[in-house]
């Protein structure tokens, strides 16, 4: 098989890229190691940023989400004292918009259908070759068969747990991680959101997050030790812990019911440097990931797909390498500011075993300033909604 740009990982990057690409006339072949059904049923983000849903309508895939995505102009940071209200609308002109990840693939995989692109699903041992020559090459077993894809540029959007991160020298990487001693619980359920916003709640039984996806399923999260599992969580107890860590008014307005998805994420900050080696190029989790507290990783990975998208097209159809050799400085500039929100986000608003007395005092004062400070609020309202690309 030949093309132009073969793409490893058919999640939210890899898709949003070969959409874009394809759409410039770029070829593309994406192989993804799940079925397809796998990757729609995977519950992850919910908030996207202004860029992103800008980028996503380029890309032809906005008119479900205009008609069923909720724009919401802000969201609410609480602990037991303060209930402070950031308005992105105010502060900064602009919202973030409701829109599960599960409907962006879903959108994605239509429109890629529709262009024709070829989606190899179930594809095993995937390894990647030449990278530092004109032209390079993947090798994998798809149905049964060895198959070889000949092309000028491989685009790694693997994920954390991929092949094309590995695939670059382990002497030519550095890598930058902070792991968290806690994960969050998440469920969906069918029932009405308990408020109209988002609200980031540090209660002194721990942190809770209300987020939703529609106006009749919410997406409701909790901070648990990182040894909890799933079978620990009955919805009983779940419903019970999450009602005392959001503010009292909000838990009397509380509607239970039966979860449809429950699963445990745990929180990580890690980048890997360079992006790019050769042929090579990271995209989204396979470079770098945040924890969910600023609602930015699939956020980032469509800054580095809108990044990678122009350098792909100015080399294939302009004969220009300059935007593939600035990929990676570009992108990692937007990527540690999202990094630094996220981790500030998390140290903010979440309780670590074993802390002193002082860290409550820190979250207590810097909740206090965003109340008291509009400067402070515009800051974060200002990273919430995203940074320009
Ligand atoms: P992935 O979604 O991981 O996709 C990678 C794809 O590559 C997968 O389909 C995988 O099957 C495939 N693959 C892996 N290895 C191979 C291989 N060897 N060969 C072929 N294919 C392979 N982000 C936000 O912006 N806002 C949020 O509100 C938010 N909330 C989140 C909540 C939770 C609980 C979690 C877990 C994440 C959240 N995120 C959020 C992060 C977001 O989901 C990810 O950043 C996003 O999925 C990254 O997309 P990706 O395409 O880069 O990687
Ligand atoms: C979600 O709706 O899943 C969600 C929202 C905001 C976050 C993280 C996750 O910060």
């Amino acid at each position: 098989m030949k093309t132009q740009v073969a793409i490893i990982g058919g999640g939210p990057s890899g898709l949003l890229l070969s959409q874009l690409l394809n759409k410039a006339g770029v070829e593309t072949v994406i192989l993804e190691r799940s079925t397809r059904d796998h990757v729609l049923s995977r519950i992850r983000a919910g908030i996207l940023e202004w860029g992103a849903v800008d980028l996503l309508r380029e890309a032809g895939v906005g008119d479900r989400m205009a008609t069923e995505g909720i724009p919401h102009d802000g969201c609410y940071l609480t602990d037991e004292d303060l209930m402070v209200h950031i308005d992105f609308r105010e502060l900064t002109g602009k919202q973030v918009m409701v829109y599960g990840q599960t409907e962006v693939t879903t959108d994605l995989y239509a429109a890629q259908d529709k262009m024709g692109t070829q989606i190899l699903h179930g594809v095993e041992n995937v390894s990647i070759h030449d990278l530092d020559q004109s032209q390079s090459y993947v090798t994998f077993r798809h149905e049964g068969e060895e198959k070889r894809l000949d092309c000028l540029f491989v685009a790694g959007c693997d994920g954390f747990h991929g092949v094309s991160r590995k695939t670059i020298p382990e002497e030519k990487r550095s890598e930058f991680e902070r792991v968290y001693p806690f994960g969050w619980l998440g469920i969906l359920s069918h029932t009405p959101p308990v408020h109209d916003e988002l609200i980031y709640s540090n209660s002194r039984h721990g942190f809770a997050l209300a987020s939703m996806r529609n106006e009749n399923l919410v997406r409701y999260y909790v901070q648990v030790p990182l040894t909890d599992t799933v079978d620990d969580w009955s919805d009983d107890r779940f419903w019970h812990e999450f009602s005392r860590r959001i503010p009292s008014e909000a838990a009397s307005r509380l509607v239970t019911g039966p979860s449809i998805e429950k699963s445990i994420a745990p929180l990580r900050s890690f980048v890997s440097e360079p992006l790019r080696w050769g042929n090579l190029f990271l995209v989204g989790d396979a470079a770098h990931i945040v924890p969910p507290t600023g609602a930015k990783g699939l956020n980032l990975a469509a800054s580095d797909v809108f990044y990678l998208h122009q350098a792909l097209i100015d080399a294939v159809k302009g004969g220009s390498t300059t935007g593939v050799e600035e990929y990676s400085a570009r992108a990692l500039q937007r990527i540690w500011k999202a990094m630094r929100f996220s981790w500030q986000m998390t140290t903010m608003l979440h309780r670590f075993d074993g802390e002193d007395s002082f860290a409550e005092q820190m979250r207590k004062s810097t909740l206090r300033h965003l109340a008291d400070s509009e400067t402070a609020r515009r800051d974060l309202a200002e990273n919430y909604i995203g940074l320009p690309y």
